[in-house]
């Protein structure tokens, strides 16, 4: 159905269905219907089915109807930037279309990706636009490294349009929006940089549909292996040689610390060149590679894409030899700096070049790494070559004239990162391609290349890769960090409410870097962050250089006990988020989800944004506040309001739903089992590689409890034949005695366990 403006001949807006839950809307001027070019929907698009959808123009205003009620109006559509529009860094062509969404001023916003500030997005402007921010990012720093623009509305009750709605912007090129903030408070804007936009209107009766068919749009997330659900270790600088290395899991391991993942930041390559060791302090890699396999230790390697200007550097050379680098829009390649000084970048747009950088990344993966952390894929560029020496003149023209500012000062020292103007990339059929149309795409195309070395280096293998930025998608392949944090309790509160986020715009598998990264990290800090972090989908430790040492050990007992403590508790309950990532993988819903998302009925849980829930049957109340012995926790209400019990998980005693004050001395980070619920747990094992005999099976059992396991090689893609089990398990009490049962609905793989055992006492700090 296409609808055409009278006052504006050019103006088209046409929608189609990609199911009976999803319509898509695509708005341009007449002949510039837009292509899916770079992006790709997972479902394709046919007529819409008149039977459910209807669509009209009132007072020109164009509104969507699905099964006769209303589902969105548009106030406005235009070929113009809005009035509500942010000034960006980065200088864009003028090509913008405009698209004001009339909303409900109580409606509560949520998603958008990896973005700071709080948990509920309102009142703000969001832009889309992968940056690095330089150093550390603050409280409502946007944009960050991740573009995801999807968001869901949660419209009041007595709202008459739907309940839930997710809306996804299709464009990868710059967009920005305004969430209820300076377009009004019953709007949201959204503006484009591109001749057209294509958006995806997704209905669902609960926020779990919507994530999942946001997930059927853009793709299910990766399966990863079991270890990336460790505990991983990292450090900016450190280990700084093998010896190091070795060391440092020798501690984990004497001191009995679970560790699954050591982590080389660039102080392992040789002098910064990416794919290259350093040969004095790294002299035998594969001899490293071996003897951390052999201790159980996956080492997973950083690699940027910046490749060093340098004849004779191997991958240099190929690169050249086989063209791939980006172009500069003056002439030649674009060259900039990164770390290891004038780089130049390689043009993930082209397949053959996703190709090659597959090459470069199996032949490190051949050596025994076994992960993958791709970084700096904004792509940051710390200055372009062209720009720094135009500075340089310019500075000297200045001094000559004697007219040198605090600004000139400013300039050269506060150097930009993303200083991508100039960029020219090239599609397969050599055709140019502005930087700004493939920019968001940059870590997105990059991992596409990298999951290539795992394919070929050992095809049955499940890739680990980490990337700091990316788009919609990225789910496909990777996991995510929020990049460089702050070690303060101001950035540890935010990385839960950015998790959430992350979570409900289809990326289940995020983590922030417990401690911090930039600052020193005090203990009480690191220990309150690691029992935040344990239960995490991602739970990797990593700060920077010249930053304080922050390995659990680092400042002794009482802190090294407790962080060691949630550390095996990890591991317990291995089984329970094991679960809950293959489910997550199956259907994209999140590991870690705001509470409203389990008690929608509740409004009352809409406003706790420093809770959440691990699956359905644990709600975690860290304490994020310094020096905090005691803290509020909101336990949540049932469907129609019923009054739950929830049991503290370290004492065992029963909460009904409600706001309480608990006790929260610095080893207990509060923890609550819903009624009727069953965690699956395991031995405090040292690290995946390592079983349990025995499943035990912790319970908040009133009558009966249920729950899902899956088991499986925790390595291979074996998964995908049916090497897998997964069953339901049932506990009952019926007053006399607890029986239990697993009902499997899979069993193509011997699960760990010779015995079940029911836990209904405590655990113990
Ligand atoms: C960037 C990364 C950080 C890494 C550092 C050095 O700042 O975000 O995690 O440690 O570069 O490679």
């Amino acid at each position: 159905m296409t609808f055409s403006d009278k006052r504006n001949e050019d103006f088209k807006a046409n929608f189609s269905q990609l199911d009976s839950n999803i319509v898509r809307l695509d708005v341009y001027r007449e002949g510039k219907q837009p292509e899916d070019a770079f992006y790709q929907l997972e479902l394709e698009s046919s007529e819409l089915d008149d039977e459910v959808w209807d669509a009209k123009k009132e007072n020109g205003r164009i509104s969507i109807f699905r099964n006769d009620s209303i589902l969105i109006s548009f106030s406005g559509i235009s070929f113009s930037k809005p009035e509500w529009f942010k000034d960006p860094d980065h200088d864009f062509p003028d090509k913008w279309t405009t698209v004001n969404q009339k909303i409900d001023p109580g409606a509560k916003i949520f998603g958008f990706g990896e973005k700071s500030g709080y948990l509920e997005k309102s009142r703000s402007r969001y832009e889309m636009w992968n940056v690095d921010p330089g150093g550390f990012y603050k409280h409502n720093e946007d944009p960050l490294y991740v573009s995801i623009p999807f968001y869901i509305l949660v419209s009041p009750v007595d709202s008459p349009g739907p309940k839930y709605l997710g809306i996804y912007l299709v464009n990868p090129d710059y967009s920005q929006f305004d969430a209820k903030y300076l377009s009004g408070p019953n709007n949201l804007g959204m503006t484009v940089n591109s001749e057209s936009l294509t958006m995806c209107l997704i209905t669902g009766d609960s926020l779990d549909e919507i994530v999942e068919r946001y997930t059927d749009l853009t793709g299910k997330p990766c399966m990863l292996p079991r270890w990336a659900l460790g505990y991983h270790h990292s450090k900016y600088g450190m280990p700084m040689d093998q010896e190091e290395a070795v060391d440092l899991v020798e501690k984990f391991r004497g001191r009995g610390i679970p560790l699954d993942s050591l982590y080389l930041d660039i102080q392992h390559m040789q002098d910064y060149k990416i794919f290259t060791w350093d040969e004095n302090r790294f002299p035998k890699p594969s001899d490293l590679m071996e003897e951390l396999h052999e201790k159980n230790v996956k080492p997973v390697t950083i690699q940027d894409p910046g490749v060093k200007i340098e004849e004779g550097y191997e991958v240099y050379d190929s690169g050249e030899e086989k063209d791939v680098f980006v172009g500069d829009e003056g002439e030649g390649d674009f060259i900039g700096m990164l770390w290891p000084g004038l780089s130049k970048f390689p043009d993930f747009v082209r397949e053959d070049v996703r190709e090659w950088w597959g090459e470069q990344n199996a032949k490190i993966l051949d050596l025994g790494v076994s992960g993958i952390w791709n970084d700096m894929n904004e792509p940051a560029v710390f200055l372009g070559k062209d720009r720094f020496l135009d500075l340089i003149s310019e500075i000297y023209e200045k001094d000559e004239e004697g007219d040198i500012s605090l600004e000139d000062f400013h300039e050269l020292g506060d150097y930009p990162v993303n200083a991508t103007e100039g960029m020219i990339h090239r599609d397969d059929e050599g055709e140019e391609i502005p930087h700004e149309m493939v920019h968001n795409l940059y870590a997105l195309l990059e991992a596409d290349g990298t999951v290539r070395g795992f394919e070929s280096e050992s095809p049955e293998k499940r890739p680990f890769i980490l990337t700091r930025a990316g788009f919609s998608g990225i789910q496909r392949r990777a996991a995510v960090w929020t990049g460089d944090n702050t070690s303060t309790w101001e950035h540890m509160k935010m990385s839960i409410q950015m998790i959430l986020n992350l979570g409900l715009s289809g990326l289940p598998f995020s983590g922030a870097d417990v401690g911090g990264f930039d600052g020193d990290v005090e203990p009480e800090l690191l220990t309150r962050w690691n029992q935040l972090g344990a239960m995490m989908p991602l739970f990797r430790n990593h700060s920077s250089i010249g930053t304080v040492s922050q390995e659990p050990w680092s400042f002794g007992d009482p802190y090294e006990r407790i962080i060691k403590r949630y550390i095996e508790l990890r591991y317990e309950i291995m089984p329970y988020l094991y679960t809950l990532h293959y489910e997550s993988h199956e259907s994209g819903r999140p590991i870690v989800r705001p509470i409203f998302m389990e008690f929608p009925a509740d409004d009352e849980s809409f406003d706790i944004d420093d809770e959440f829930m691990v699956g359905d049957s644990l709600l975690v109340a860290p304490v994020v506040e310094r020096g905090a012995r005691k803290r509020r926790v909101y336990l949540p209400r049932g469907e129609d309001g019923k009054t739950l019990n929830w049991e503290n998980w370290w004492t065992g005693n029963v909460l009904e739903s409600g706001y309480h004050t608990v006790s929260a001395p610095l080893d207990i980070m509060p923890i609550f089992i819903r009624e009727n619920s069953v965690v699956p747990m395991m031995d405090p094992v040292q690290n995946t590689e390592e079983d349990s005999d025995t499943l035990y099976l912790r319970c908040n059992l009133e009558d009966s409890a249920e729950s899902m396991i899956y088991w499986d090689d925790g390595k291979t893609k074996g998964f995908e034949d049916g090497e897998y089990f997964y069953g339901k398990i049932k506990v009952e009490d019926d007053g006399e005695e607890i029986t239990t049962s697993i009902e499997p609905e899979k069993t193509g793989f011997e699960p760990f366990w010779d015995s079940i055992k029911v836990r209904i006492e405590t655990l113990g700090a």
